[in-house]
């Protein structure tokens, strides 16, 4: 049986990863602050907090394989603190990767679409990355740093990923459902655009790609580029609710720490090409993942 570690598996993603897993698979699930939901018994948890290093614990573990979704993944917390961003987002996925490749284990890392400008949008894995603030300088040179050092490793860059977060903080899009629903206004951007992806569909892609030989960058995002007044509009129109709570803003409009690229969609082809995952284009995602709310 393949001995999967998972960090960050009390997140939105490795909350669903955990829901996912293949049956014949033993599971050590790492957290920081949370500990994760036990679906199973062929799970050990395992906690270690990556501002302070903690690296050397996980060769003791001798994973097969490595999915590493912890970081510091709050764009605006990583401008105003950079440094323990650089320690958890950076050096961290160096140091795991370093030990991935000394146990010959296969690892795979979950970047972001933001390492990109997002002056042009479908972006490819060619293309160059160009990250506007800290969190995606973070991401990048991650990714640099394992592509750099080919061995059998996969660098995934989701999507903006939506769905259920289960027993993690609520993702954005059961928040922005959950205040439509409920009467309550909501902000959205009109002009940042993104592929998103249903989580549960990005798991499933995770998974196939542990068993999978393919190694180096993925792009992996929905099938449709909207911004976030469209994904409104979209729940809106799905589950009968009040469109006129959704009021439309910019960029501009908003202070934040960090600056956004505007669009950063993704061209998921090469996953769609070589994956069997199916993945939902935005409308059939959102009934899956929210009907039964
Ligand atoms: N959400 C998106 O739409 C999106 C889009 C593109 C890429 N990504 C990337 O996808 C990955 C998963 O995102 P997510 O939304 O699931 O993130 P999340 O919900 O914020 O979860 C982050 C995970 O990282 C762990 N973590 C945070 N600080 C840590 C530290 N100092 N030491 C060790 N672990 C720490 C957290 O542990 P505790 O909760 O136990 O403290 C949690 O398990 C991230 O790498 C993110 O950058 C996310």
């Amino acid at each position: 049986m393949k001995k999967v570690l998972i960090t960050g598996s009390s997140g939105f993603l490795g909350q669903n990863l955990l829901k996912l897993a293949p049956r014949n698979t033993q599971i050590i699930a790492h957290y920081c602050q949370t500990i994760p939901e036990n679906p199973g018994s062929k799970l050990e948890l395992f906690q270690a907090d990556f501002r302070t290093g903690h690296w050397e614990f996980i060769q003791k573990l001798r994973p097969d394989i490595i999915i590493h979704t912890a970081a510091m993944a709050d764009i605006d917390e990583c401008e105003s603190h950079p440094v323990p961003a650089r320690k958890i987002n950076f050096e961290t996925t160096c140091r795991l990767s370093d030990l991935a490749r000394s146990l010959g284990s296969r690892f795979i890392f979950i970047s972001s679409d933001v390492v990109f400008e997002g002056n042009r949008g479908h972006y490819k894995e060619e293309d160059k990355p160009c990250p506007l603030n800290v969190y995606a300088r973070t991401k990048s040179e991650a990714e640099r740093y394992i592509l750099d050092n080919p061995s059998n490793m996969v660098v995934i860059r989701p999507a903006l990923f939506y769905g259920s977060a289960l027993d993690s903080r609520p993702s954005f899009s059961e928040i922005m459902f959950r205040r439509l629903r409920s009467g309550q206004n909501i902000h959205a951007f009109t002009d940042q655009y993104r592929t998103p992806v249903l989580v549960k569909d990005l798991a499933n892609a995770i998974w196939e790609l542990v068993h999978h030989d393919y190694c180096g960058l993925l792009h992996v995002g929905g099938p449709q580029r909207f911004n976030r007044y469209e994904m409104g509009l979209v729940l809106c129109w799905i589950f009968n609710l009040d469109s006129s709570l959704l009021i439309p803003v910019k960029s501009s409009d908003v202070q934040m720490n960090a600056p956004r690229p505007l669009d950063c969609s993704l061209d998921s082809s090469r996953a769609a090409g070589i994956l069997k995952t199916h993945f939902s284009d935005f409308e059939e995602g959102c009934r899956l993942a929210f009907s039964e709310n």
